[in-house]
């Protein structure tokens, strides 16, 4: 399963996940689930939406950018899937009950909610307080909004799965100021949400990815590139497929009895000390 360019398993960059019925006749909504535009090389809520939709869900893909939405979704229809394209912004509550509302008009009940939106900011030593604002407010608020939006509908489906993404950075120091900051809440807010709605049986989860290969996190070229395989227990790089299958598992029934969770999707990286990482590197 490893090193393919097909989807398949981790490491592989092009958009044909195998397909399967683990999630036929449920629908899922992807917040910043847009992409493009190179099919071969996705970001991470493009990949998942791919993926959930590849495993027979009807997916609602949300993203602020129209075009990328709507490339997501037509992506998905040339697998022989259904995506919605839906236009909000995670920080407008109004935009975001619209577009849930939307969704469920559409597809018919929501069963699975994603939380991909992430933005970086500045660095921790020059911060411009506007720019902290967008990023928690995008990052942590975002993340209320759209489970709060979901909740009513996901409880309307005898319950769900809602699978936010954090970074290592919430977890580890990386000098990314709100960014780091807004992601370590996002791991608060999952096992409040999961705590709070588990009566509701919405089983709330989170993904703690580390360096990846992505359109977004594609910095330093080359050595950049090296640099990420290095700086983990597997010696390899990651990629939003990686991401994907781990979302996968936690939106699907397998992992019926998993909630409150933070799972890291790194190789390894943020188990080792700085100093047992320095003869790998
Ligand atoms: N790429 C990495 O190395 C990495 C590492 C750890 C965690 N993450 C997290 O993974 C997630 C995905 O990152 P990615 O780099 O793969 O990006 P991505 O390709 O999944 O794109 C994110 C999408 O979010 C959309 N978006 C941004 N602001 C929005 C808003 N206010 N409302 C609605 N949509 C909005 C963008 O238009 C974009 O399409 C993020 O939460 C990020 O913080 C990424």
């Amino acid at each position: 399963m490893t090193g393919t360019n097909t989807g398949e398993g981790r490491g592989g960059t092009a958009a044909l996940p195998p397909h399967g019925d683990r999630l036929r006749g449920r629908v899922a909504l992807v917040a910043g689930g847009g992409g493009g535009p190179d099919p071969g090389f996705l970001g991470t809520g493009a990949a998942i939406a791919l993926l959930l939709a590849a495993q027979g869900a009807v997916v609602g893909v949300l993203d602020l950018a129209a075009e990328r939405a709507e490339w997501t979704c037509a992506l998905i229809g040339r697998q022989g899937g259904r995506g919605v394209p839906l236009v909000a912004d995670v920080t407008d509550e109004a935009e975001v009950e619209r577009a849930a509302d939307a969704l469920v008009t559409a597809a018919g009940r929501l069963d699975v909610l994603v939380n991909n939106t992430g933005i970086t900011g500045d660095a921790a030593d020059a911060p411009d307080l506007r720019q902290w604002d967008r990023v928690v407010g995008v990052n942590l608020r975002g993340t209320m909004v759209t489970s709060r939006a979901a909740l009513p509908h996901l409880r309307a489906s005898g319950g769900g799965s809602i699978v936010n993404i954090s970074s290592a950075a919430a977890v580890r120091a990386f000098g990314s100021g709100a960014y780091g900051a807004s992601k370590a809440g996002v791991i608060a807010l999952t096992a409040d949400l999961a705590y709070s709605w588990g009566r509701f049986g919405v089983r709330v989860n989170c993904l703690v990815p580390g360096h990846l290969h992505t359109p977004i996190g594609d910095r330093g070229g080359e050595e950049g590139r090296e640099l990420r395989r290095k700086a983990n227990l597997l010696q390899t790089e990651g990629s939003a497929w990686d991401v994907a299958w781990a979302a996968l598992f936690l939106a699907c029934a397998e992992s019926g009895w998993i909630t409150a969770a933070a799972l890291p999707v790194d190789a390894g990286a943020t188990a080792a000390t700085v100093l047992g990482m320095l003869p790998l590197l």
